[in-house]
Order: structure tokens, then sequence, then C-alpha cells
């Protein structure tokens, strides 16, 4: 399998690939593409595309969004209209529900389209359970079963018959690939917890290798306490390759550089893994 990371925060250095903040990789399995996110807006991603000799018509079979947030998603409409078909977009069932920060004012950070817009363009397939996308890639469906350390509210709220609710963002899911070096796991902001993910994928496939974890960790506004657990789980769990960047954050970065040394990678635009 190959991935190529579309748009990531940080473009590389002395890189002709644009970054932003948000994610989009593009995976290949079993002769097909799987678009893992949209980023923010979609013209760096067809820019990096047409840099990379990819053309988003003949690369892009599915769309795989991972959370409602507009990084992911905000691209959604710019790519289907480049790619000129319909495509089955895949995401949880609650993407489309009201998302917003109160902090510092009232702010919408969820999926910019209405679900009528999106099916204009293609077919949605909102499924909350685990679902094999081609021969061996999966989603992992909603991760259910959260570890204690990696709990707590950042701040997202929704709305429930009027009344405003703290979000705990039950519609972020991953993808898990079965590859014979082990599991690859890729994943967006990893909301339910990168360690959450990582064991909720093990327990689906029955794999206990796991090859590469790749994606944004959302510990950026983490405490040292949570960050040194998660870089000790890692190691116990066995992950062999950590691949990261995003929302992740520098503390976490380094932390993350100084165990794994260089099976520790940094996402950047541009980027091409293959195992
Ligand atoms: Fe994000
Ligand atoms: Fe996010």
């Amino acid at each position: 399998m190959r991935i190529y990371v579309l748009v990531e925060d940080y473009s590389g250095y002395e890189s002709p690939f644009l970054a932003q903040h948000g994610i989009s990789f593009l995976i290949e399995k079993a002769g097909k593409g799987i678009l893992f996110d949209t980023g923010q807006s979609a013209e760096p991603i067809l820019h990096n595309m047409r840099l990379l000799g990819l053309d988003p018509s003949s690369h892009i079979d599915y769309i795989f969004l991972s959370h409602c947030h507009y990084d992911h998603t905000g691209g959604l409409l710019g790519i289907l209209k480049a790619i000129g078909r319909r495509v089955l977009v895949i995401a949880h069932p609650s993407i489309f529900r009201r998302h917003f920060v109160m902090k510092p004012y009232l702010r919408d950070v969820g999926i910019p389209f209405r679900r009528e817009e999106v099916e204009e363009l293609a077919d949605l397939y909102l499924a909350p359970k685990p679902l094999e996308i081609v021969e061996g890639l999966y989603s992992t469906g909603e991760i259910r079963n959260r570890e204690d350390f990696e709990q707590g509210h950042i701040g997202v709220y929704t709305l429930k018959d009027g009344q405003v609710m703290e979000d705990s963002i039950m519609d972020d899911m991953s993808v898990v690939a079965k590859t014979s070096e082990g599991l690859v796991i890729v994943s967006g902001c990893s909301h339910a917890g990168i360690v959450s993910i990582v064991k909720h994928a093990i327990r689906m496939t029955g794999e206990r290798r796991v090859r590469a974890v790749i994606g944004g960790f959302h510990l950026i506004d983490a405490g040292d306490e949570r960050i040194e657990r998660t870089v000790k789980e890692f190691k116990e769990l066995g992950v062999e390759e950590v691949y990261t960047g995003h929302c992740t954050g520098l503390r976490a970065e380094a932390a993350f550089q100084e165990a794994y040394g260089e099976r520790f990678h940094k996402l950047h635009s541009g980027m091409v893994v293959e195992f």
C-alpha cells in the first residue's frame, strides 16, 4: 500500500508543495484510491496532486471523512467537482450536526456544507460501525472504548433540542489496513484518543503487530503526563513507526522523536510512504 500526504500543516524543507492547517491523505490499496480527509480547501490539495502526478478523476475512488472538523472536510465539494463523477463518501452519521466553539467567540468548526449539497455530487455512506472499504482496509467505525487518560473536553459543543451540550466528537473514525508487516493505522485528529484508537484497531482485526501509526494525535494542549503516557503505551503496544504532525503539537512530536529516533517521521505535504 502507498500513502501520499496531499496536504498537512507543514510543507517540508525546500519543498514545492503547499501547506495548510488540515489533513488530506491519498491511500492506495488493492488497486483503489481512498482519499482520507479533504483539508480545509481543495486548492492546495489539487496543486499538490498535480506535482505528484495524481489526477483526481482517475486516482480517487472513495472519500473517507475522519470527523466533521472544517480542516478535514472543507475541501470536499471542490475535490468532488475535480473528480467529476459520483464517488462514495464514507463518514459517521452525525457528521452534519451543529458543531462549534464558544471561546473567544461563537464560531462553527464543523463541516461547512449541508448534506444536500454533498448528495448532489456524491453518494453518502454514513456508517458508525467498522466497514471493509477495499480488501484489507477498514473504517474503524466509532471508538466507544476510550481510555480514561485520553478523556477530556476540548471546548467544542453541539445543539440538542436547542440546548448547548458538550460534544465528545463521537464521529471520530480512523482507517486501519492489514499488511504483511502488521497494521497501518491512519487517523485524522485522533479526538477519540490515539491509544484508544490503536487498541480498538488491534481488537477489531485480531492483528497484534502495529507497523505504523500515521496522522494527527491532538496532543497540542495535552499536559506532560498525558504525552509521556501516550509514548509509553505506544512502546508497550509495539508500535514500530510513527508519522505525525498537524494537531500533535511540538512537545509531543519532540517526545516521540526522542523515543523513536529514526522511526519517527514528521508529516509534510508531498510525503510518500510505502508499506
Ligand atoms: Fe484537525
Ligand atoms: Fe479535529
